[in-house]
């Protein structure tokens, strides 16, 4: 029997991560031998952070994870399948919070699996206490001076109170990575 390496892709625009999300990348990296964050240019989005500085930012959150021994951290731009493809992944991971997710994921999944059918799409539903959490309100509630600690950690608190004093604004922030 052919032993092979189950690869997952997590894609997402992580601007920023957020509890919600690492919760989604623990038990997605449970359930394949290698998982890999993508995380999307999105400039469509408009995202706050540019795309090396939430590259630094998912991978500093994922070194302080005790799961992260199979999961690396890629930036990407092209199509998510063509993504899938180079780096090998027979799994898109997506996570679900409200119904509300449920229209735009299903037909994403459906678009994609029609074009590349031998990559599925799994969903995890959303623990209990992240079912609300969604990286804008995070942005809106730190940009208002409102405490984003129960939905981000210390250290992405900081990156957005950092990023939202400094009159340079959010794409000059550096976070630190440890590795
Ligand atoms: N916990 C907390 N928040 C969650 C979450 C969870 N479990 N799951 C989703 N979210 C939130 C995010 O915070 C984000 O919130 P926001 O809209 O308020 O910023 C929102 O849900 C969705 O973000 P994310 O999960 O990062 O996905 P996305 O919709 O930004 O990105 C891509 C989706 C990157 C997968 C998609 O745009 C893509 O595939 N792009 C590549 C181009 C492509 O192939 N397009 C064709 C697609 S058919």
């Amino acid at each position: 029997m052919e032993n092979k390496e189950r690869i997952g892709l997590y894609p997402g625009t992580f601007d920023p991560i957020t509890r919600g999300h690492i919760d989604i990348i623990c038990r997605a990296a449970k359930i394949v031998d290698k998982l890999v964050i993508g995380v999307a240019k999105s400039s469509g989005k408009g995202p706050l952070f540019d795309t090396h500085t939430r590259v630094a930012m998912v991978k500093r959150e994922v070194n302080a994870l005790p799961c992260h021994a199979n999961i690396e951290v890629v930036a990407f731009e092209n199509l998510l399948m063509h993504f899938a493809r180079k780096v090998g992944a027979s799994v898109i991971v997506r996570g679900l919070r409200a119904v509300s997710d449920f229209e735009y994921e299903i037909q994403m999944a459906a678009m994609n699996y029609r074009m590349y059918p031998d990559i599925e799409t799994v969903y995890l539903s959303a623990t209990e206490g992240t079912q609300f959490v969604a990286s804008s309100f995070v942005k809106e509630i730190a940009r208002l001076g409102g405490d984003v600690r129960p939905f981000v950690s210390d250290a992405i608190a900081n990156d957005l109170e950092e990023c939202f004093k400094t009159e340079k604004g959010c794409r000059k922030v550096k976070p630190v990575v440890r590795d």
